[in-house]
């Protein structure tokens, strides 16, 4: 496969600000990826940023001078807090601490980093990082609410554990997830014009007002397919399930529940669109739900014995859509399995009608799947092969698998 990501950020030149926080040794990570994509990157660390990264780490990575100091008398003759944002193409924020936020949302230009951003003319990126209370307090939502208004664009937080052991949103979007943020700005967009239908998350099947059966699945891999997909310039819908993930940049999220809830959000999405071109079900519907669900909570005193749950069979969304009359061109199932991976995979494409089928090993060592961030994947696009695509992160996952489909649609179009 022609790897598009390789030249897609040639002549691009990236202006990275890191600000103090814990995530600042991701933006090592990031600068290394975006060397990797022939990206030109200079770095401004703040005052705050150097008690993390070293300045000499930044430069070895970017091969590039690193700015520090709005009152440098070497740096502002040399290059000038102007000229360092008038030669990027983006400013991207990495991380993008509460201070810095809120220093930003009031205009304040007394380091070098905050001036620049005062003068700059050129498209903002934020990944902002903190602790998930600092996150969420109003003052910071209200300084990002600003920012917002403004233009600047945002990526993550994403909730996860903090450094300090508390978990919540707060923590940076992974380098991968802020590689292709950057990578949408500049038109890499071979799906452009290509819609898209998405499922991602488990689905809750409520027993009464309190309890329900539902199941682990995180709907990482399935976000992360949506905001791959809509980076390449598809228009996505995405019907996710309740998952604790906030809605990927640039994707129009429905949230449900039920699985009959994300069937009719597919079948309206999919009798809405005047074409529906891919389909991806990465959705752990739950396979059963109780026939009846009470309208008041089961009270253990009122039942002499544990009650009885009727349960009846769910729809089957991937099924549905695969056999509809507006069927996608390009319909792709998902599939756990924890033995014969090869042959039940094949099965399940050829019952389900789907056109490629995504397997993942699990109930094995070393191959978590649900809630976990790698996973271990085979594609089957046809009867034939299995592709074995090793154990890799879910957003690694969805780019390979967003770049798989845009090669097909060019090769189905010159074909
Ligand atoms: O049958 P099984 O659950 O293993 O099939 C998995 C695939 O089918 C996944 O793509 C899942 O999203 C889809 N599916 C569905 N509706 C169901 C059950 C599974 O769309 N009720």
């Amino acid at each position: 496969m022609k790897n598009t990501m390789m030249q897609s950020l040639e002549h691009k030149s990236i202006l990275l600000i890191i600000t103090g926080g814990i995530a600042a040794y991701k933006a090592l990570e990031l600068v290394r990826l975006l060397k990797k994509n022939r990206a030109h990157v200079r770095c401004v660390l703040t005052k705050g940023g150097e008690h993390f990264v070293t300045p000499l780490s930044l430069a070895a990575l970017s091969e590039e001078t690193v700015y520090t100091d709005l009152w440098s008398l070497k740096d502002e003759t040399e290059m000038g807090h102007i000229r360092l944002s008038r030669e990027a193409d983006l400013i991207v924020i990495a991380p993008a601490s509460a201070d810095f936020i809120a220093r930003t949302a009031c205009g304040l230009a007394g380091g070098l980093a905050g001036a620049l951003l005062l003068a700059a003319d050129k498209p903002v990126l934020l990944a902002p990082a903190m602790h998930h209370k600092m996150w969420l307090t109003p003052a910071t939502q209200a300084h990002v609410q600003t920012l917002k208004q403004r233009g600047f664009h945002l990526i993550g937080p994403v909730e996860g554990d903090m450094a300090c052991g508390e978990y919540g949103p707060g923590r940076m979007s992974e380098p991968p997830e802020i590689l292709q943020a950057i990578q949408g700005f500049f038109g890499h967009r071979p799906l452009s014009g290509k819609t898209a239908l998405v499922t991602s998350g488990p689905t809750f099947e409520p027993i009464d007002p309190v309890r329900f059966i539902g199941n682990r699945s995180s709907g990482k891999q399935g976000h992360a397919i949506a905001a791959a997909l809509a980076a390449l310039g598809a228009q996505v819908t995405l019907v996710s399930g309740p998952v604790a993930l906030p809605d990927p940049p640039g994707v129009k999220t429905h949230h449900v529940e039920t699985a009959v809830q994300m069937l009719k959000t597919c079948e309206d999405t999919l009798n809405s669109a005047q074409t529906l071109d891919i389909a991806v079900c990465a959705a752990a519907v739950s396979d059963w739900r109780p026939e009846t669900a009470l309208d008041h909570k089961i009270k253990k005193r009122q039942t002499p014995r544990a009650p009885e749950l009727n349960l009846t069979e769910n729809p089957d969304i991937l099924k549905t859509i695969a056999h509809a009359n507006k069927r996608p061109a390009l319909v792709i199932g998902f599939a756990a399995e924890t033995e014969n991976l090869e042959e039940n995979a094949r099965n399940k494409r050829t019952r389900k009608g789907c056109d490629w089928l995504m397997a993942n090993l699990v109930g094995q060592e070393n191959a978590p799947v649900f809630g976990e961030n790698h996973s271990h994947v085979y594609l089957l696009r046809d009867e034939k092969t299995l592709e074995d695509w090793g154990v890799s992160s879910k957003t690694d996952t969805a780019q390979k698998l967003a770049e798989a489909i845009a090669v097909h649609f060019s090769s189905d179009f010159k074909g």
